[in-house]
């Protein structure tokens, strides 16, 4: 019988088989991964540890996350922490590096960030930070360690995001990585967005003037396992109403389409970035199709959790408390993966509907969420 347990299990092996180059290429190199305690985290962190125990305990990798666990510290990784390669560090990244910092982290994956709309809009400051303060403090420490030549950096991943296109215009839609994006600047969701493409601007600089293997991931609405059932996102607020046997809530009038990448097929993605990406260059992750609608979405879980708990719920419409909701909210979202298909064989394989099945099977193993 599969519940949230044995999801996570299968989803951590299918990566490992997935991953067997690039996570063997990092074997006996520690890694660094800001922001692990967060949704990405969840599979970023869990991946390398099921890898150590169970794919390469010969040649583990050292995993180091520091997170300021603004958003709380979530159970998995405490009960991670101390039983194997992994080590947790309270940080923020904002601040300075700590003065006592290992000098040779060979990988260093740069995801910490608030990336909850409702949550950022709420912390801007903070947010925006995380995405230039943070990453020009680990930025620096490379080119430290470059100059030094005694560990020269294996790969530096930075977490950017679609956002960084804002509310594209049609003709641009699907969109590839060379748009340059119809952003405000000074909206309540400018904070992220702006951050996001001022933090790959110093990636792309750093990259080019220091000879720095740094690279750049643009997720598309990535879901799944370890996205909190209080996190705000859509996914996660549909689950709870579908387990709290409520009616199905939408925020909008259902219309904005998105299409949704499942997390362990995102976090494949990442990690090919993180080794076999070029050098300055920036990767869409997500999926092409089915590019679906709000609307759409409510009724897919509503027949997944249907066939899953018997489910009868209706979908109903409402506007949000919060004012700024839907302000400068794209209305269409669909990425072209071509580049990361073809440069770095990433392959996404989970389909919506077993994604969200796979989802729903998670939530109702985490009801709840220690929430900040
Ligand atoms: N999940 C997605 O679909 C998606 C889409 C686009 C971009 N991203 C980006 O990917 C990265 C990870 O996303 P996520 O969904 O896991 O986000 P998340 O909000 O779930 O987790 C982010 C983590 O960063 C930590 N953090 C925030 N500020 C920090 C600071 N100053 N110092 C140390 N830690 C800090 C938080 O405590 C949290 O654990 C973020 O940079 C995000 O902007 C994610």
């Amino acid at each position: 019988m599969e519940n949230a347990n044995t999801i996570v299990q299968q989803d951590l092996a299918s990566m490992c088989r997935q991953l067997e180059t690039e996570l063997g290429a990092m074997g006996g190199r520690k890694l660094l991964i800001t922001g692990g305690a967060g949704f990405l985290g969840y599979y970023l962190v869990q991946v390398v540890d099921f890898w150590n125990r169970e794919f390469r305990p010969s040649e583990k990798i050292p995993l180091t996350v520091f997170d300021n666990l603004i958003r709380g510290l979530p159970e998995w990784l405490a009960q991670l922490e101390g039983q194997s390669a992994i080590r947790l560090i309270q940080h923020d990244i904002s601040r300075p590096l700590p003065d006592d910092m290992d000098d040779d982290f060979g990988f260093i994956i740069h995801a910490a960030s608030i990336a909850s709309p409702t949550f950022y809009r709420k912390h801007p400051i903070e947010t925006m930070d995380a995405n230039v303060n943070g990453l020009r403090h680990l930025l620096e420490y490379l080119k430290k360690q470059q100059a030094s030549g005694q560990y020269p950096p294996g790969g530096f991943l930075f977490y950017s995001s679609s956002e960084v296109y804002g509310d594209p215009t049609p003709d641009q839609i699907p969109t590839a990585e060379n748009y340059n994006g119809n952003v405000s600047f000074t909206g309540p969701r400018a904070c992220y967005d702006e951050s996001k493409r001022y933090g790959e601007t110093l990636c792309v600089n750093f990259a080019r003037q220091f000879d720095l293997p740094i690279k750049i991931a643009r997720p598309f609405n990535n879901y799944g396992p370890g996205l909190k059932i209080s996190d705000r996102r859509v996914i996660p607020d549909f689950a709870r109403n579908i387990l709290g046997n409520q009616d199905i809530v939408m925020l909008s009038d259902g219309k904005p389409t998105r299409t949704f990448c499942y997390v362990a097929d995102a976090v494949v993605g990442y990690y090919k970035i993180l080794v076999n990406g070029g050098k300055a260059e920036a990767y869409n992750i997500g999926t092409k199709t089915p590019e679906i609608s709000m609307a759409e979405l409510a009724r897919r879980m509503a027949d997944q959790a249907k066939q899953l708990f018997g489910y009868t719920g209706r979908v109903i419409t409402t506007t949000s408390d919060e004012k700024e909701y839907l302000v400068d909210n794209p209305n269409r979202r669909c990425p072209v993966i071509d580049k990361a298909v073809n440069e770095i064989g990433y392959c996404p394989q989970t389909d919506i509907d077993e994604g969200l099945r796979r989802s729903l099977l998670w939530y109702q193993g985490n009801p709840v969420a220690e929430e900040a």
